[in-house]
């Protein structure tokens, strides 16, 4: 089990969910309202070639219980997107916990629909699907992911930046994106920014 108090950002935090997602559904307290599997439109012409490289999380939405009582804590994070030799795209984050600097990396696969991307943890049962909605490429990303284990599900928004200052004109709109989504005021969290760990170069 992972430590409680391990301070996860962007997709790094999805692991951390993994655990928490196991205790809960042994509650049965998993299940959120929207619909794992509906469709989700993803920035029309998608350039993979354009958007790997270096993103700093800026904002996040969730409804998960773990998050609602953490986000308060939580700081920017970086992630670095590289394409790998056969296709897929590793999807490495970086983050504090704890005042230490700890790394996660997942291996994203493409699907048909570029701009959408899988991810299937074989240690913990789940499945992720991560669509790139909207994207600038040189500026900022709003991303959207869902997690489907067994019966259970849950959603996340994300604001990814490429330096870690964004104009405040595009937390507006993360935030109009992530209730469009259903979440609420009190779902969504905009990351302090951190030197620790995530310096700019
Ligand atoms: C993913 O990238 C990180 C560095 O960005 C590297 O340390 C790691 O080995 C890579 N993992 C795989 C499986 O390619």
């Amino acid at each position: 089990m992972m430590a409680m108090g391990l301070l996860w950002m962007g997709l790094a935090l999805l692991q951390t969910l993994q655990t928490q997602a196991q205790t809960g559904a042994q509650t049965g307290a998993q299940t959120e309202a929207q619909d794992s599997h509906q469709e989700i439109p993803v920035q029309p012409g998608f350039i993979e070639d354009r958007f790997v490289g270096t993103w700093y999380s800026v904002g996040l939405a969730s409804t998960f219980p773990w998050f609602l009582k953490k986000k308060a804590e939580m700081l920017m994070c970086k992630t670095v997107l590289t394409p790998e030799a056969d296709g897929t795209v590793n999807l490495t984050a970086t983050f504090v916990s704890n005042n230490q600097c700890e790394t996660r990396t997942s291996l994203l696969r493409k699907t048909e629909q570029p701009g959408h991307y899988v991810y299937k943890s074989i240690k913990w049962g789940s499945e992720h699907n991560i669509f790139v909605v909207e994207t600038n490429y040189e500026e900022y990303t709003l991303l959207y992911t869902t997690k489907t284990k067994g019966n259970s599900n849950f959603n996340m928004a994300t604001l990814y930046s490429r330096t870690k200052d964004i104009r405040p004109e595009l937390k507006e709109r993360f935030i109009r994106f992530a209730e469009n989504h259903g979440f609420t005021e009190d779902n969504i969290v905009i990351l302090p920014k951190t030197d620790q760990c995530i310096d700019e170069n």
